[in-house]
Protein backbone atom coordinates (compact mmCIF):
# COMPACT_ATOMS: atom_id res chain seq x y z
CA UNK A 1 0.00 0.00 0.00
CA UNK A 2 1.77 3.34 -0.92
CA UNK A 3 -1.42 5.45 -1.28
CA UNK A 4 -3.88 7.02 1.77
CA UNK A 5 -7.03 9.02 0.87
CA UNK A 6 -6.81 12.46 1.15
CA UNK A 7 -9.68 12.33 3.92
CA UNK A 8 -7.19 12.42 5.99
CA UNK A 9 -4.42 14.93 5.19
CA UNK A 10 -2.05 14.88 8.44
CA UNK A 11 -1.50 10.90 6.75
CA UNK A 12 0.63 11.48 4.17
CA UNK A 13 1.06 9.28 1.63
CA UNK A 14 4.13 7.74 0.74
CA UNK A 15 4.28 9.76 -2.77
CA UNK A 16 3.76 12.61 -0.63
CA UNK A 17 6.33 11.93 2.12
CA UNK A 18 9.19 11.55 -0.89
CA UNK A 19 7.87 14.94 -2.19
CA UNK A 20 8.16 17.06 0.93
CA UNK A 21 11.74 15.08 1.62
CA UNK A 22 13.08 15.27 -1.79
CA UNK A 23 11.98 19.52 -2.11
CA UNK A 24 13.51 19.44 1.10
CA UNK A 25 16.52 18.14 0.35
CA UNK A 26 17.02 20.23 -2.57
CA UNK A 27 16.96 23.57 -1.13
CA UNK A 28 19.35 21.56 1.58
CA UNK A 29 21.69 20.37 -0.90
CA UNK A 30 22.12 24.08 -2.05
CA UNK A 31 22.17 26.09 1.50
CA UNK A 32 25.06 23.58 1.81
CA UNK A 33 27.00 23.78 -1.49
CA UNK A 34 27.26 27.38 -1.49
CA UNK A 35 28.63 27.79 2.07
CA UNK A 36 32.13 28.74 1.29
CA UNK A 37 30.12 31.72 -0.65
CA UNK A 38 27.60 32.51 1.91
CA UNK A 39 28.42 35.67 5.01
CA UNK A 40 29.94 34.13 8.38
CA UNK A 41 26.94 36.32 9.81
CA UNK A 42 24.66 38.81 8.14
CA UNK A 43 22.18 40.25 10.71
CA UNK A 44 21.34 43.61 8.48
CA UNK A 45 17.41 44.15 8.69
CA UNK A 46 16.82 40.73 10.64
CA UNK A 47 14.34 42.31 13.81
CA UNK A 48 12.29 44.03 10.85
CA UNK A 49 12.43 40.68 9.08
CA UNK A 50 11.82 38.77 12.67
CA UNK A 51 8.67 41.34 13.24
CA UNK A 52 7.36 41.11 9.31
CA UNK A 53 6.58 37.84 10.47
CA UNK A 54 5.40 37.50 13.61
CA UNK A 55 2.09 35.94 13.16
CA UNK A 56 -0.39 36.40 16.51
CA UNK A 57 -2.94 33.90 15.03
CA UNK A 58 -2.15 30.49 13.68
CA UNK A 59 -3.31 29.26 10.15
CA UNK A 60 -6.63 27.64 10.12
CA UNK A 61 -5.78 26.31 6.49
CA UNK A 62 -2.53 25.28 4.67
CA UNK A 63 0.33 26.91 2.75
CA UNK A 64 2.20 25.02 -0.36
CA UNK A 65 5.26 23.14 1.39
CA UNK A 66 7.10 25.17 -1.70
CA UNK A 67 5.89 28.49 -0.07
CA UNK A 68 7.61 27.53 3.27
CA UNK A 69 10.61 26.65 2.26
CA UNK A 70 11.05 29.74 0.15
CA UNK A 71 10.54 31.36 3.17
CA UNK A 72 12.73 29.22 5.10
CA UNK A 73 15.78 29.45 3.03
CA UNK A 74 15.24 32.50 1.18
CA UNK A 75 14.59 34.91 3.36
CA UNK A 76 14.76 33.60 7.09
CA UNK A 77 17.89 31.23 7.62
CA UNK A 78 19.94 34.13 5.46
CA UNK A 79 19.91 36.38 8.29
CA UNK A 80 21.47 35.24 10.86
CA UNK A 81 25.06 33.91 12.48
CA UNK A 82 25.84 31.45 9.77
CA UNK A 83 26.80 28.42 12.22
CA UNK A 84 27.23 25.98 10.18
CA UNK A 85 29.31 27.81 7.94
CA UNK A 86 33.69 27.42 7.56
CA UNK A 87 34.52 31.08 9.38
CA UNK A 88 31.88 30.85 12.10
CA UNK A 89 35.05 30.79 14.81
CA UNK A 90 32.86 32.87 17.14
CA UNK A 91 31.29 31.89 20.95
CA UNK A 92 31.55 27.63 20.72
CA UNK A 93 30.94 26.48 17.25
CA UNK A 94 30.01 22.90 16.35
CA UNK A 95 28.99 22.86 12.61
CA UNK A 96 25.73 20.32 12.83
CA UNK A 97 26.93 16.97 11.04
CA UNK A 98 24.29 15.90 8.30
CA UNK A 99 24.64 12.58 9.34
CA UNK A 100 22.90 13.73 12.68
CA UNK A 101 20.05 15.45 10.28
CA UNK A 102 19.40 12.42 8.25
CA UNK A 103 19.56 10.02 11.98
CA UNK A 104 16.45 12.69 13.02
CA UNK A 105 14.54 12.23 10.32
CA UNK A 106 14.78 8.65 10.97
CA UNK A 107 14.53 8.63 14.59
CA UNK A 108 11.20 11.15 14.02
CA UNK A 109 10.05 9.40 11.53
CA UNK A 110 9.82 5.84 13.60
CA UNK A 111 9.20 8.02 16.82
CA UNK A 112 9.76 5.00 19.40
CA UNK A 113 9.99 5.51 22.94
CA UNK A 114 13.06 5.25 24.20
CA UNK A 115 13.33 6.83 27.98
CA UNK A 116 12.37 3.90 29.16
CA UNK A 117 14.42 0.42 28.12
CA UNK A 118 10.97 -1.69 27.95
CA UNK A 119 9.40 0.33 25.08
CA UNK A 120 12.27 0.12 22.26
CA UNK A 121 15.20 -2.31 23.57
CA UNK A 122 16.99 -2.46 20.89
CA UNK A 123 17.48 1.12 20.11
CA UNK A 124 17.92 2.39 23.89
CA UNK A 125 20.72 -0.24 23.65
CA UNK A 126 22.52 2.10 20.78
CA UNK A 127 22.18 5.04 23.37
CA UNK A 128 23.53 3.16 26.04
CA UNK A 129 26.56 2.21 23.57
CA UNK A 130 26.65 6.12 23.03
CA UNK A 131 26.92 6.62 26.88
CA UNK A 132 29.53 3.65 27.26
CA UNK A 133 31.82 4.73 24.30
CA UNK A 134 31.68 8.64 26.37
CA UNK A 135 32.79 6.45 29.61
CA UNK A 136 35.54 4.75 28.26
CA UNK A 137 36.86 8.22 26.55
CA UNK A 138 36.75 10.15 30.28
CA UNK A 139 38.12 7.04 31.48
CA UNK A 140 35.33 6.74 33.82
CA UNK A 141 34.06 2.82 35.19
CA UNK A 142 31.99 0.49 33.45
CA UNK A 143 29.33 1.22 36.04
CA UNK A 144 29.38 5.11 35.62
CA UNK A 145 26.40 6.37 34.94
CA UNK A 146 25.33 8.99 32.29
CA UNK A 147 22.89 10.13 29.96
CA UNK A 148 22.34 12.98 27.11
CA UNK A 149 20.66 16.04 27.52
CA UNK A 150 19.87 19.07 25.48
CA UNK A 151 22.82 20.70 26.09
CA UNK A 152 25.65 21.88 28.35
CA UNK A 153 23.58 24.06 30.55
CA UNK A 154 20.80 21.34 31.89
CA UNK A 155 24.07 19.00 32.22
CA UNK A 156 25.95 20.81 34.59
CA UNK A 157 22.20 21.35 35.91
CA UNK A 158 21.69 17.82 36.86
CA UNK A 159 25.47 17.33 37.84
CA UNK A 160 24.80 20.10 40.89
CA UNK A 161 21.23 18.45 41.77
CA UNK A 162 22.78 15.03 42.19
CA UNK A 163 25.91 16.62 44.00
CA UNK A 164 23.77 18.36 45.75
CA UNK A 165 21.72 15.16 46.90
CA UNK A 166 24.47 12.88 47.34
CA UNK A 167 26.69 15.85 49.72
CA UNK A 168 23.60 17.80 51.78
CA UNK A 169 21.47 17.12 53.97
CA UNK A 170 17.95 17.98 53.07
CA UNK A 171 17.86 21.39 54.36
CA UNK A 172 20.51 22.53 51.90
CA UNK A 173 21.16 26.32 52.08
CA UNK A 174 24.25 26.70 53.54
CA UNK A 175 25.76 24.69 51.47
CA UNK A 176 29.01 26.25 49.17
CA UNK A 177 29.66 25.39 45.64
CA UNK A 178 33.26 26.94 44.46
CA UNK A 179 33.79 27.82 40.80
CA UNK A 180 36.72 30.15 38.95
CA UNK A 181 35.29 33.74 38.33
CA UNK A 182 35.90 32.32 34.61
CA UNK A 183 32.73 29.45 35.00
CA UNK A 184 30.20 29.65 32.69
CA UNK A 185 27.35 31.31 33.75
CA UNK A 186 25.01 27.90 33.15
CA UNK A 187 26.11 27.09 36.66
CA UNK A 188 24.61 30.23 38.50
CA UNK A 189 21.90 28.95 36.75
CA UNK A 190 22.21 25.81 37.41
CA UNK A 191 22.46 26.63 41.45
CA UNK A 192 20.18 29.38 41.29
CA UNK A 193 17.42 26.75 39.69
CA UNK A 194 18.37 24.18 42.69
CA UNK A 195 17.46 27.00 45.10
CA UNK A 196 20.34 27.58 46.19
CA UNK A 197 20.93 31.77 46.99
CA UNK A 198 23.55 33.57 45.03
CA UNK A 199 25.86 33.77 48.40
CA UNK A 200 25.96 29.58 47.89
CA UNK A 201 28.49 30.41 44.74
CA UNK A 202 32.06 31.17 45.66
CA UNK A 203 33.94 32.93 42.93
CA UNK A 204 37.77 31.98 43.27
CA UNK A 205 40.20 34.27 41.25
CA UNK A 206 42.43 32.76 38.42
CA UNK A 207 45.66 32.91 37.65
CA UNK A 208 48.04 33.78 34.59
CA UNK A 209 46.55 31.23 32.30
CA UNK A 210 42.60 31.90 33.56
CA UNK A 211 43.12 28.62 36.13
CA UNK A 212 41.53 28.58 38.96
CA UNK A 213 43.65 29.43 41.76
CA UNK A 214 44.37 26.19 44.15
CA UNK A 215 45.30 28.17 47.31
CA UNK A 216 42.65 30.51 46.82
CA UNK A 217 40.20 28.15 46.73
CA UNK A 218 41.76 25.75 49.58
CA UNK A 219 41.56 29.06 51.71
CA UNK A 220 38.07 30.06 50.75
CA UNK A 221 36.94 26.26 51.86
CA UNK A 222 38.89 26.64 55.11
CA UNK A 223 37.45 29.89 55.84
CA UNK A 224 33.63 29.06 54.83
CA UNK A 225 34.26 25.75 57.53
CA UNK A 226 35.54 28.32 59.99
CA UNK A 227 32.03 29.86 59.29
CA UNK A 228 29.88 26.75 59.91
CA UNK A 229 29.19 26.58 56.24
CA UNK A 230 28.61 23.51 54.42
CA UNK A 231 31.30 23.58 51.40
CA UNK A 232 29.81 20.34 48.88
CA UNK A 233 31.20 20.99 45.29
CA UNK A 234 33.64 22.29 43.08
CA UNK A 235 33.08 23.02 39.50
CA UNK A 236 36.37 22.70 37.25
CA UNK A 237 36.55 23.90 33.51
CA UNK A 238 37.87 21.78 30.74
CA UNK A 239 37.89 24.55 28.96
CA UNK A 240 36.52 27.86 29.42
CA UNK A 241 34.25 29.97 27.16
CA UNK A 242 36.24 33.22 28.02
CA UNK A 243 39.37 32.06 26.66
CA UNK A 244 39.56 28.59 26.32
CA UNK A 245 41.71 27.57 30.14
CA UNK A 246 41.57 23.79 31.50
CA UNK A 247 41.62 23.88 35.13
CA UNK A 248 44.16 21.81 37.14
CA UNK A 249 42.12 18.71 37.28
CA UNK A 250 44.29 16.78 39.34
CA UNK A 251 44.91 19.15 41.98
CA UNK A 252 41.67 20.06 41.88
CA UNK A 253 40.80 16.60 42.63
CA UNK A 254 43.06 16.34 45.51
CA UNK A 255 41.07 18.98 47.10
CA UNK A 256 37.60 17.88 46.61
CA UNK A 257 39.22 14.53 47.93
CA UNK A 258 40.75 15.86 50.97
CA UNK A 259 37.69 17.87 51.93
CA UNK A 260 34.77 15.00 50.92
CA UNK A 261 33.54 17.33 48.26
CA UNK A 262 32.10 16.96 44.54
CA UNK A 263 34.05 17.25 42.17
CA UNK A 264 32.27 18.32 38.60
CA UNK A 265 34.19 19.25 35.43
CA UNK A 266 32.73 21.44 32.46
CA UNK A 267 33.95 20.26 29.39
CA UNK A 268 31.40 21.05 27.54
CA UNK A 269 33.70 22.92 25.45
CA UNK A 270 36.43 21.19 26.06
CA UNK A 271 35.91 17.56 27.18
CA UNK A 272 35.91 16.17 23.45
CA UNK A 273 39.74 16.82 22.89
CA UNK A 274 40.06 13.74 25.17
CA UNK A 275 40.06 11.86 21.91
CA UNK A 276 43.35 13.21 21.02
CA UNK A 277 46.44 13.12 22.74
CA UNK A 278 47.45 16.64 23.06
CA UNK A 279 43.98 16.72 24.73
CA UNK A 280 44.17 14.27 26.55
CA UNK A 281 47.58 15.71 28.01
CA UNK A 282 45.93 19.24 28.85
CA UNK A 283 42.57 17.27 29.98
CA UNK A 284 45.02 15.24 32.60
CA UNK A 285 42.80 14.41 35.66
CA UNK A 286 39.45 14.08 33.87
CA UNK A 287 38.83 10.64 34.72
CA UNK A 288 39.16 11.51 38.37
CA UNK A 289 36.14 13.83 38.47
CA UNK A 290 32.63 12.76 39.81
CA UNK A 291 30.69 13.85 37.47
CA UNK A 292 31.80 15.70 33.66
CA UNK A 293 29.65 17.66 31.30
CA UNK A 294 30.09 16.97 27.47
CA UNK A 295 28.65 18.59 24.83
CA UNK A 296 28.56 16.89 21.43
CA UNK A 297 26.39 19.78 19.63
CA UNK A 298 30.06 21.18 20.18
CA UNK A 299 33.29 19.01 20.32
CA UNK A 300 31.77 16.48 18.08
CA UNK A 301 29.97 18.91 15.65
CA UNK A 302 26.35 17.60 16.26
CA UNK A 303 23.65 20.04 15.58
CA UNK A 304 22.77 22.03 18.49
CA UNK A 305 20.38 20.34 20.95
CA UNK A 306 23.00 16.97 21.86
CA UNK A 307 24.43 17.45 25.28
CA UNK A 308 25.68 14.89 28.14
CA UNK A 309 26.20 14.09 31.52
CA UNK A 310 28.62 11.35 33.03
CA UNK A 311 28.57 10.39 36.72
CA UNK A 312 31.20 8.32 38.39
CA UNK A 313 28.97 6.45 40.87
CA UNK A 314 25.70 5.69 38.64
CA UNK A 315 23.76 5.19 41.70
CA UNK A 316 24.10 8.38 42.39
CA UNK A 317 22.85 9.81 39.78
CA UNK A 318 19.52 7.29 39.88
CA UNK A 319 19.08 8.76 43.65
CA UNK A 320 19.10 12.18 42.44
CA UNK A 321 16.03 11.55 39.58
CA UNK A 322 14.66 8.51 39.93
CA UNK A 323 10.45 8.93 40.54
CA UNK A 324 8.03 7.22 39.13
CA UNK A 325 4.11 7.30 38.24
CA UNK A 326 1.91 4.37 39.16
CA UNK A 327 0.95 4.67 35.24
CA UNK A 328 4.34 3.68 34.07
CA UNK A 329 6.17 0.27 33.31
CA UNK A 330 8.68 -1.00 36.20
CA UNK A 331 12.19 -0.43 36.27
CA UNK A 332 14.79 -2.53 35.09
CA UNK A 333 16.43 -4.31 37.65
CA UNK A 334 19.83 -5.13 35.96
CA UNK A 335 22.27 -2.55 35.72
CA UNK A 336 23.10 -2.29 31.89
CA UNK A 337 19.24 -1.88 30.72
CA UNK A 338 18.77 1.80 31.00
CA UNK A 339 15.59 3.35 31.88
CA UNK A 340 17.06 7.28 30.91
CA UNK A 341 14.03 8.35 32.96
CA UNK A 342 15.26 7.37 36.58
CA UNK A 343 18.90 8.87 36.05
CA UNK A 344 17.69 12.32 34.06
CA UNK A 345 14.73 15.05 34.28
CA UNK A 346 12.99 14.30 31.43
CA UNK A 347 10.57 11.79 30.88
CA UNK A 348 9.51 11.74 26.89
CA UNK A 349 12.13 12.74 24.84
CA UNK A 350 13.42 12.71 20.84
CA UNK A 351 16.05 10.04 20.50
CA UNK A 352 18.73 12.10 20.45
CA UNK A 353 21.30 9.18 20.51
CA UNK A 354 20.63 8.12 17.12
CA UNK A 355 22.15 11.10 16.14
CA UNK A 356 25.54 11.23 18.15
CA UNK A 357 25.36 6.96 17.44
CA UNK A 358 24.73 6.99 13.13
CA UNK A 359 28.19 9.27 12.76
CA UNK A 360 30.18 7.42 15.01
CA UNK A 361 29.38 4.09 13.59
CA UNK A 362 29.52 5.07 10.22
CA UNK A 363 33.27 6.93 10.09
CA UNK A 364 34.37 5.48 13.55
CA UNK A 365 36.32 7.86 16.32
CA UNK A 366 39.19 7.97 14.51
CA UNK A 367 37.72 10.62 12.27
CA UNK A 368 36.38 12.74 14.84
CA UNK A 369 39.93 12.25 16.39
CA UNK A 370 41.69 13.43 13.07
CA UNK A 371 38.97 16.14 12.82
CA UNK A 372 39.42 17.42 16.30
CA UNK A 373 43.55 17.69 15.97
CA UNK A 374 42.78 19.36 13.01
CA UNK A 375 40.84 22.53 15.18
CA UNK A 376 44.03 22.39 17.64
CA UNK A 377 46.79 22.58 14.85
CA UNK A 378 44.98 25.74 13.49
CA UNK A 379 44.51 27.42 16.72
CA UNK A 380 48.25 27.06 17.48
CA UNK A 381 49.09 28.40 13.77
CA UNK A 382 46.24 31.78 14.16
CA UNK A 383 48.54 32.39 17.64
CA UNK A 384 51.47 32.29 15.56
CA UNK A 385 50.23 34.27 12.48
CA UNK A 386 48.57 37.01 15.35
CA UNK A 387 51.66 37.24 16.94
CA UNK A 388 53.64 38.37 14.24
CA UNK A 389 50.80 41.62 13.82
CA UNK A 390 52.66 44.31 15.31
CA UNK A 391 50.33 45.56 18.34
CA UNK A 392 48.67 42.67 18.89
CA UNK A 393 48.83 40.72 22.15
CA UNK A 394 48.10 37.30 23.01
CA UNK A 395 45.96 37.63 26.09
CA UNK A 396 45.37 33.91 26.25
CA UNK A 397 47.20 31.14 24.17
CA UNK A 398 44.86 28.20 23.51
CA UNK A 399 45.04 25.26 25.66
CA UNK A 400 43.14 23.76 23.09
CA UNK A 401 41.42 25.56 20.30
CA UNK A 402 40.07 28.51 21.35
CA UNK A 403 42.53 31.84 22.31
CA UNK A 404 42.09 35.56 22.76
CA UNK A 405 44.01 38.89 21.76
CA UNK A 406 43.40 42.43 21.26
CA UNK A 407 45.50 45.16 19.41
CA UNK A 408 47.06 47.31 22.53
CA UNK A 409 48.99 49.91 21.04
CA UNK A 410 50.91 52.26 23.67
CA UNK A 411 49.61 55.38 25.12
CA UNK A 412 45.89 53.89 25.19
CA UNK A 413 44.13 54.09 28.45
CA UNK A 414 41.25 51.08 29.70
CA UNK A 415 38.48 52.71 28.28
CA UNK A 416 39.81 53.84 24.40
CA UNK A 417 41.57 50.30 24.44
CA UNK A 418 38.36 48.60 25.06
CA UNK A 419 36.30 50.49 21.99
CA UNK A 420 39.53 49.86 19.53
CA UNK A 421 39.28 46.19 19.61
CA UNK A 422 35.11 46.18 19.80
CA UNK A 423 36.04 48.45 16.56
CA UNK A 424 38.68 46.21 15.51
CA UNK A 425 35.92 43.32 15.71
CA UNK A 426 33.24 44.99 14.22
CA UNK A 427 35.72 45.57 11.17
CA UNK A 428 36.71 42.06 10.58
CA UNK A 429 33.45 41.02 11.24
CA UNK A 430 32.12 43.34 8.52
CA UNK A 431 34.56 41.85 5.60
CA UNK A 432 31.61 38.57 6.34
CA UNK A 433 34.32 35.81 5.67
CA UNK A 434 34.82 35.19 9.47
CA UNK A 435 32.52 36.01 12.64
CA UNK A 436 34.37 36.38 15.71
CA UNK A 437 33.08 37.20 18.98
CA UNK A 438 34.68 39.13 22.02
CA UNK A 439 34.26 39.01 25.89
CA UNK A 440 35.29 41.32 29.06
CA UNK A 441 38.47 39.82 31.01
CA UNK A 442 39.43 41.91 34.38
CA UNK A 443 42.10 43.27 31.69
CA UNK A 444 39.19 44.85 29.34
CA UNK A 445 37.60 43.76 26.39
CA UNK A 446 39.38 40.83 23.79
CA UNK A 447 38.15 39.01 20.66
CA UNK A 448 38.25 35.18 21.13
CA UNK A 449 38.67 32.82 18.24
CA UNK A 450 37.35 29.55 18.67
CA UNK A 451 38.12 27.21 15.73
CA UNK A 452 35.32 24.23 16.53
CA UNK A 453 33.80 23.32 13.68
CA UNK A 454 34.61 20.43 10.93
CA UNK A 455 33.90 22.75 8.14
CA UNK A 456 36.62 25.34 9.09
CA UNK A 457 40.35 24.33 7.14
CA UNK A 458 43.76 26.36 7.17
CA UNK A 459 42.33 28.12 3.83
CA UNK A 460 39.44 29.49 5.88
CA UNK A 461 41.42 30.71 8.66
CA UNK A 462 44.44 31.51 6.10
CA UNK A 463 41.21 34.22 4.92
CA UNK A 464 40.59 35.30 8.61
CA UNK A 465 44.12 36.20 9.35
CA UNK A 466 44.52 38.33 6.48
CA UNK A 467 41.39 40.35 7.65
CA UNK A 468 42.71 40.86 10.99
CA UNK A 469 45.74 42.12 9.63
CA UNK A 470 43.86 44.61 7.12
CA UNK A 471 41.55 45.63 9.80
CA UNK A 472 44.52 46.33 11.83
CA UNK A 473 46.29 48.03 9.72
CA UNK A 474 43.17 50.60 8.92
CA UNK A 475 43.68 51.23 12.80
CA UNK A 476 46.83 52.20 12.87
C1 LIG B 1 32.06 25.77 29.09
C2 LIG B 1 30.60 25.74 28.77
N1 LIG B 1 29.75 25.21 29.66
C3 LIG B 1 28.42 25.16 29.44
C4 LIG B 1 27.89 25.69 28.30
C5 LIG B 1 26.40 25.65 28.10
O1 LIG B 1 26.12 24.74 27.08
P1 LIG B 1 24.75 24.80 26.26
O2 LIG B 1 24.79 26.06 25.48
O3 LIG B 1 24.82 23.58 25.43
O4 LIG B 1 23.63 24.77 27.24
C6 LIG B 1 28.73 26.28 27.35
C7 LIG B 1 28.17 26.87 26.12
O5 LIG B 1 28.85 27.43 25.30
C8 LIG B 1 30.12 26.30 27.59
O6 LIG B 1 30.97 26.84 26.71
Amino acid sequence: MTGRPTTFPLELSRAEMKRLVDAAMERIFEHIDSLPDQPAADLEGATALARSVAEPEPPESGVPFEQLLDLIFDRLAEKSFNTIGPGFVAYIPGGGLFHAAVADLIADSINRYITVFAAAPGLVQLEINVINWLKRMVGFPADAGGFLTSGGSLANFSALATARREKLPENFLDGVLYVSDQIHHSIDKAAALAGFPARAVRQIGVDERFRIRIDELEQAIATDLERGLRPFLIVGSAGTTNTGAVDDLPELSRVAREHSLWLHVDGAYGGFFALTERGRTALRGLSEADSVTLDPHKGLFLPYGTGGLLVRDGEALKRAHQLRGEYMLPPEESPDLVDFCDISPELSRDFRGLRVWLPIKMHGLAAFREALDEKLDLAHWATDELRQIPGIEIVAEPQLSLLAFRLAPDGYDPERLDELNRELMDRINARQRVFLTGTRLDLGFVLRICILSFRTHRDRMEMGLEDIRAAVGELR
